[in-house]
């Protein structure tokens, strides 16, 4: 089943990401202030990324002193996180960087749940990955408790999706993205597949621009990137599919996924919802509620007694 779950086996996504995700020193500096933002006002230490891919996410947050492990499906896309680790192995950040091979699937099993995180993150558009594989989305619902089961009492699971009730009025996907500077991305094609009258899929058909011919000139790897840029057009184009999360529905499992014990803050390209016109991606700030056996009687006095937030 893995194999059939990831896009990215055949490694021609995986090659171009680097090209479609832009330097990682020119990523936004929003995203990363926002990220940095959102986990230092949750007091969080230690970061768990489930969707690592190729690192990006997880080695900007080491060199911001966060303690991170990362894992991810694919080993295509892994290959890069562990060359990463590999040639940074000096810098003890590094050394003590965890990268597992896990399914969402199966994560509580493949990781264990005898350590959990101040913060699960799952970003990029990550989870849209996963198909409903039975039709009434049981197989999201797995996968959340699962992230939900890797976030401490107290601690925070940041998880994202594209607005899909956008895509699915529009028919088409923005190429604007706020993660990546996505300079080399010529053309995103939407397709929507519906399933007796509902959308259950969504195709996106990336096309790259050559590197050589944009303005933008990246000092760094320039010429690392030209060489990823093929002549035949057809590599030089990825297709991903994701599941069509609709707003509504989709905070409505994540309540689930934390047995209704959680505060959930929605953000439009990193704004507060009434701010964000048409946002391209909607970012949720989960906050697992700690129980009464969370704390201790001395702490559920001084909780209760001292703060408005509702625990139970
Ligand atoms: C869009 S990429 C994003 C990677 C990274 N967060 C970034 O922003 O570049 C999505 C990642 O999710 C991983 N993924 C998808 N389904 C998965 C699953 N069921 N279990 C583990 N990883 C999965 C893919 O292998 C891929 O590396």
């Amino acid at each position: 089943m893995v194999l059939e779950l990831d896009q990215y086996a055949d490694g021609k996504a995986a090659r171009l990401w680097s090209l479609y995700i832009g330097d990682q020193a020119q990523r936004t500096k929003n995203y990363k202030q926002f990220l940095k933002g959102i986990l230092n006002s949750y007091n969080c230490e230690t970061v768990l990324d489930v969707a690592c891919g190729t690192g990006i996410d997880s080695v900007m947050l080491i060199e911001e002193g966060f303690s991170v492990t990362s894992c991810d499906f694919s080993d295509k896309m892994l290959k890069s996180a562990w060359s990463t680790r590999w040639n940074r192995r000096k810098e003890p950040a590094f050394d003590n960087w965890d990268i597992y091979e896990a399914n969402w699937l199966t994560l509580t099993s493949d990781l264990g749940t005898e350590r959990q995180y101040d913060a699960v993150i799952c970003l990029g558009n990550s989870f849209a990955h996963l198909p409903d594989l039975t039709g009434n989305q049981d197989s999201h619902r797995l996968a959340l408790k699962n992230f939900a089961d890797m976030v401490k009492p107290g601690g925070i699971l940041l998880i994202d999706h594209r607005n899909y009730d956008s895509i699915l009025d529009k028919g088409r996907a923005p190429t604007r993205n706020i993660y990546y500077n996505s300079q080399y991305v010529s053309d995103i094609k939407t397709s929507v597949v519906y399933q007796n009258g509902s959308p259950v899929k969504i195709i996106l058909d990336y096309v790259m621009s050559d590197p050589s011919t944009t303005e933008q000139k990246y000092e760094d790897n320039d010429r690392r990137k030209k060489s990823l840029f093929s002549t035949n057009p057809s590599d030089n184009e990825f297709t991903l599919s994701y599941y069509p999360h609709r707003l509504s529905s989709f905070r409505a499992l994540l309540e689930e996924a934390f047995d209704h014990r959680a505060t959930i803050t929605t953000l439009g390209d990193f704004q507060p919802l009434e701010q964000a016109q048409d946002p391209a991606f909607y970012i949720h700030v989960v906050r697992k509620l700690p129980t009464v056996e969370d704390l201790g009687v001395e702490e559920v006095w001084q909780a209760t007694s001292s703060s408005g937030e509702e625990f139970f």
